[in-house]
């Protein structure tokens, strides 16, 4: 099978046309996919038309799936889909509504944090709603000589930001959720299983402190980690069309969702979420 590449920015991402993801690919065609998300760490498949197992039968060539925290924010039927949804049923959000309002990588509060999400817009709104995605190598290769320095050899706590109260989510973890989502620890810089090289692995959303230092020298670093790594030249902001197939990976890229027209009624955006599980940072 064949399929067209076209780059999306100087800082991540291609889009990809041309490819049906409802049936599998070959193994030629698969591998070339492969090595384009490792290239641009963010693909757009566009125009696919995918049934919750066929998202399902994709994301799992690349490995396991996680079910998401919030176990209740899972198609039923099948529990490796995540609905990021602003639906609403008898006055209750369906699925997570703010997924994502600061710029993190999906749970990189596990022991064994994401490779990568594929998230499928269903329904989209023609304003608003845009995903942005942020590349971590230029961020580690760009990093100012002081910080770099600050955080050599340190770990990151993380904590998911729907079990941290200084957060503040419309649909939150539940007791028992929460349980099952203690602080873990990472290094700020991981390697990347794959390609080896090296990137900034830590986010607003997840990390909570720099373990080992006194809380305001953690908080004045990471604060100034995290402006670095949000910087515009890093970034690609997608706007979706319905039917996009978005695939990062969670090992050097952060995303962030534009979530301004929450409050808007008539603000819809419908979305099925696979997580795909990887390795523990090194
Ligand atoms: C997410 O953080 O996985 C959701 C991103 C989005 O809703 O754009």
């Amino acid at each position: 099978m064949s399929f067209t590449l076209n780059p999306l920015s100087e800082a991540l991402g291609a889009e990809i046309v041309g490819l049906d993801l409802s049936r599998p690919l070959d193994k030629p065609t698969f591998d070339a996919v492969h090595q384009a998300h490792l290239d641009y760490l963010v693909l757009v498949f566009r125009e696919q038309d995918l049934t919750p197992a066929q998202h399902i039968a994709f994301s799992e060539r690349f490995g396991p799936l996680d079910i998401h925290p919030a176990d209740d924010a899972v198609l039923t039927e099948h529990p490796e889909i995540l609905l990021v949804s602003t639906r609403r049923e008898n006055g209750r959000y369906i699925g997570l509504p703010d997924g994502g309002p600061k710029w993190h990588s999906d749970i990189s509060y596990r022991e064994k944090p994401s490779l990568g999400s594929m998230l499928y817009g269903i329904e989209i709104p023609e304003e608003g709603g845009n995903t942005g995605f942020a590349n971590m190598y230029k961020a580690y290769e760009t990093l100012p000589a002081d910080l770099a320095q600050a955080i050599e050899g340190k770990r990151g706590v993380f904590l998911a930001g729907r079990n941290n109260a200084k957060q503040t989510f419309r649909r939150t973890l539940n007791d028992a959720q929460k349980a099952k989502t203690p602080p873990v620890s990472h290094p700020i810089i991981r390697t990347h299983p794959e390609t080896g090289r090296k990137s900034v692995f830590a986010n607003e959303q997840h990390t909570i402190a720099i373990e080992g230092l006194p809380e305001d020298d953690s908080d004045a670093i990471l604060s100034e980690l995290f402006a670095h790594c949000a910087r515009p030249e890093f970034a690609y902001f997608h706007d979706w069309r319905p039917a996009d197939l978005t695939f990062w990976d969670n090992r050097c890229a952060l995303h962030i969702a534009d979530l301004t027209r929450l409050d808007d009624p008539a603000y819809l955006r419908h979305m099925h979420r696979t997580t795909i599980q990887g390795d523990a940072p090194f």
